[in-house]
């Protein structure tokens, strides 16, 4: 039997898809990458925001004509809105056949099985706030760049966030199960890791913390780049800040959702901190280390906001200078608390906050490019760049794409890379011997 998998959403959600594919495969059911192929479609899906779901819906429809045409084609959702829409998703669209909830993956085999044993629609959606796929070893999908699951779930509730009702309580992995797994990584070739977690900052397994793991992995030989997401502001500590510092793996790269730069609706967002705080520890980063990129979050229209609240937010990422900003207009999600807020803001009012937003930050983000003209930086090379086959594109520490003329023997190596311009948001450089 053949499966395909389309994923939708988070890093987190390409984690899991990686280990489905490893669920699926070891009771030999096989994977293919060509969707005609399939005889079980599963989509991987994402809540964080109404237009998310409204998307993979529509993905879905479209896949019914290729199940008219082929009789036994099955459809699956798993993933967010598999835990959030349970049985009704069924009821919405007659053609899903299953759906799994984020703690049951182990459960896809037998469901899947089952499906072709008796045509009835199948649903688990069990919530397990201790399920953490010990002793899975994910099928990392990725060439050079590998993502590694440090912990399952949120306990934070921000008032906007439907994660912590659909991937549950917060619980960390064995710290010695994903040191083996990075070592294990590191060894087939994989040089650069991504630890990943809904808030990796509170990691925490047999007072081993985050701090701590970071130094563990620090010590892989066998890896070469460390990042990792997503990081909490509010726990962000010295401690991590100072481990990210003096650990020549960790990458001069950081995500930190600031939401808002408003006190008050901080707080309505449950956030449980300060824009002053916020602000603080973007300058304790780049006092430690003065090269690292932060991008963040930011959430326009939030329920209430006034001109005077927003202005705050638009002052303080024009203030803070972030190398990246993911901008969003707030999506009301139900069951949150933020919902029931009687003070919505219309979706003209959220949508024009946005696109102020995005103008601002292009134009910081194309400074923050232009800035490098003249630096030295180590590149991971990972392919023959999109424009021109002479010349290779990858990444640096602080995550900026980079190309150079070079030949694709340096493909999978890191060099040394002198800027020399910016076009857009690509570096533009020379290979330095
Ligand atoms: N509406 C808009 N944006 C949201 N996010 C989370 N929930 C919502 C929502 N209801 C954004 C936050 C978060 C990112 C992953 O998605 O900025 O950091
Ligand atoms: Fe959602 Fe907040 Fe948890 Fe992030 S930390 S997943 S925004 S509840």
């Amino acid at each position: 039997m053949n499966i395909y998998i389309e994923t939708y959403g988070c890093q987190m959600n390409v984690a899991d898809s990686e280990l489905v594919r490893s669920i699926l495969k070891s009771v030999k059911l096989s994977v293919v990458e060509d969707i005609a192929d399939a005889d079980v479609i599963i989509f991987n899906t994402c809540s964080v925001r109404q237009h998310a779901e409204d998307r993979v819906l529509g993905r879905i429809n479209n896949e019914m004509s290729r199940k008219r045409n082929k009789k036994n084609l099955k459809i699956g959702v798993i993933g967010c809105m598999a835990q959030r829409l349970d049985k009704k998703l069924n009821e919405m669209n007659s053609n899903i056949d299953f759906v799994v909830g984020v703690d049951q993956y182990k459960k896809l085999p037998e469901i899947i099985t089952d499906l072709f044993d008796e045509d009835d629609f199948k649903c688990n959606t069990l919530v397990d706030d201790k399920e953490i796929y010990k002793d899975i070893y994910p099928i990392h999908t990725g060439k050079f760049n590998a993502f590694v699951t440090i912990m399952r779930g949120c306990n934070n509730f921000c008032s906007y966030c439907i994660v912590p009702y659909t991937r549950g309580r917060e619980r960390s992995r064995l710290t010695a199960d994903i040191i083996n797994e990075i070592t294990k990584i590191g060894e087939k070739g994989f040089n650069d890791v991504t630890l990943l977690g809904q808030n990796v900052n509170s990691y925490n397994y047999k007072n081993v913390n985050f701090a701590e793991l970071l130094r563990r992995v620090n010590k892989i030989d066998s890896i070469k780049r460390i990042r990792f997401v997503t990081s909490h502001p509010k726990d962000l500590s010295d401690e991590v800040i100072q481990v990210m510092a003096e650990s020549e793996k960790v990458c001069e790269h950081l995500h930190l959702a600031m939401q808002s730069g408003d006190d008050e609706i901080l707080a309505k967002m449950n956030r449980g901190y300060t824009s002053q705080h916020f602000l603080n520890i973007t300058k304790k980063l780049r006092k430690a280390m003065p090269n690292i990129a932060i991008t963040t979050d930011i959430i326009a229209g939030f329920p209430g906001e006034t001109d005077e609240q927003f202005q705050k937010t638009y002052d303080l990422m024009k203030k803070i200078q972030f190398d990246y900003a993911f901008t969003f207009k707030y999506s009301p999600r139900t069951g949150t608390k933020a919902a029931e807020f009687i003070d919505h803001l219309p979706e003209e009012i959220r949508l024009a906050r946005l696109q102020k937003l995005i103008e601002l930050q292009q134009d910081i983000t194309t400074l923050k490019y232009k800035e490098q003209i003249g630096k030295i930086k180590e590149i991971y090379v990972e392919q023959v760049s999109k424009k021109s086959d002479k010349e290779m594109a990858g990444k640096s520490r602080d995550f900026k794409i980079t190309v150079f003329p070079g030949d694709r023997s340096l493909i999978g190596k890191f060099v040394k890379v002198k800027i020399t311009d910016a076009v857009g948001w690509t570096l533009k450089g020379e290979l330095i011997n």
